[in-house]
């Protein structure tokens, strides 16, 4: 019995993760596992009612799960910082979700921007490193708002979180049927402290796996071979920030928000699963937000419960319907509703399946 903590989460987060649900209910329907939900209201509503951003409590209470399966979180009305910090960061932190998973593969029928390339071409996977670097919050600012005013914001790295990061990576490198390829990326030409232990881990841990071809790239350039040849890559292993920044370029590259999902994992504890977009408030209740990209954090989730054949399904139904045509694009305007999305996957889970 798989216990999952659901937290849709502020704006369009509950419709996408109400669709997720459906999905994932119709692979257990086929595939026989057992799971159970609670549902959690953390989001920018309740802040505001009551005060609670993410009482420790709750973390405490997560532990307690196999699973957390998250919409989005961010609300207009609550400044920004708040919510991201003192609900998102703080479970990735809290329950040392030290690695950020982020598949860039692009399905059939799904457009890209990137001209002449295909399915065949995009089909990476960015390791974020998710517990450290700017992101610790190291720091402080002095003398604010005056002219001498000093804001310092410190890039924290330490050997055990880049070690678990980069072996996760090689790991990763060693499973996936591709180039058998890790692509370290950094900006090791500039920030010479962070990235001098990067590249020192990278190249001992390498050792320990002799089959995986090392590869290295600054960030920059790393932007211009993700649009340039993508097919470069196959493994990328990053630190937080640059690897916030790449993963968005990496979703438009397959194909938009609307498919781009995540997972924060803690391979020996508690991992969370989301949608990479935000909770796009301004369409919040309107239906028209392609779920996709939450079906697919679903998807993930599943795989890392040890439910295999339920992700494939889910992925092969995804890519089924995909080619279909059924859905023209994955933007607000396709004309496709967001539970309309959520019944195609469903239905082609349960068809797969029952083969
Ligand atoms: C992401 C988001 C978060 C991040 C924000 C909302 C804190 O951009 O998941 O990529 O920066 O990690
Ligand atoms: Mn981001």
């Amino acid at each position: 019995m798989h216990k999952i903590a659901v937290l849709p989460g502020d704006g369009i987060g509950p419709e996408v993760i109400r669709e997720g649900l459906k999905v994932v209910q119709a692979a257990a329907e086929v595939t026989g596992f057992q799971y159970e939900t609670v549902e959690y209201d953390f989001g920018g509503d309740r802040y505001l009612r009551t005060g609670d951003v993410l009482p420790n409590s709750a973390l405490d209470e997560f532990r307690q799960f196999d699973a957390i399966y998250l919409g989005s979180i961010g609300h207009p009305d609550v400044a920004p910082g708040i919510l991201e910090r003192g609900i998102l960061l703080k479970i990735r932190f809290g329950l040392d979700q030290y690695i950020n998973l982020r598949p860039i593969k692009l399905y059939p029928g799904v457009w890209t921007p990137i001209k002449d390339k295909g399915p065949e071409e995009i089909d990476f996977v960015v390791v974020r490193e998710n517990t450290e670097g700017m992101y610790a919050g190291a720091g402080g600012q002095f003398k604010v708002g005056t002219p001498d005013e000093i804001a310092v914001q410190e890039m924290i790295c330490t050997r055990k979180g880049v070690e678990r990061c980069v072996r996760f990576a090689y790991e990763l490198a060693r499973k996936r049927a591709k180039k058998k390829q890790l692509t370290l990326v950094d900006k090791a030409n500039v920030l010479t402290y962070a990235f001098d232990l990067w590249a020192r881990v990278f190249a001992e841990v390498g050792k320990e796996y002799p089959g995986i071809k090392q590869e290295h790239a600054y960030v920059d350039a790393c932007c211009m071979w993700m649009v340039k040849n993508p097919e470069w890559f196959d493994v990328i292993v990053v630190e937080n920030m640059f690897g916030d920044i790449i993963t968005d370029l990496g979703a438009m590259v397959q194909g938009g928000m609307g498919v781009a999902a995540s997972g924060n994992i803690n391979p020996e504890g508690v991992s969370m699963f989301e949608p990479i977009h935000g909770s796009a408030p301004k369409y919040t209740g309107l239906g028209v937000i392609n779920p996709l990209a939450a079906i697919s954090a679903g998807q993930l989730m599943l795989e890392y419960l040890g439910e295999e054949k339920a992700s494939r399904l889910i992925e092969q139904a995804i890519m089924e319907v995909l080619a279909s045509g059924k859905i023209k694009d994955l933007s607000t305007s396709s004309g496709v509703r967001t539970w309309e999305v959520g019944d195609l996957i469903a239905d082609a889970v349960k068809r797969l399946g029952s083969r």
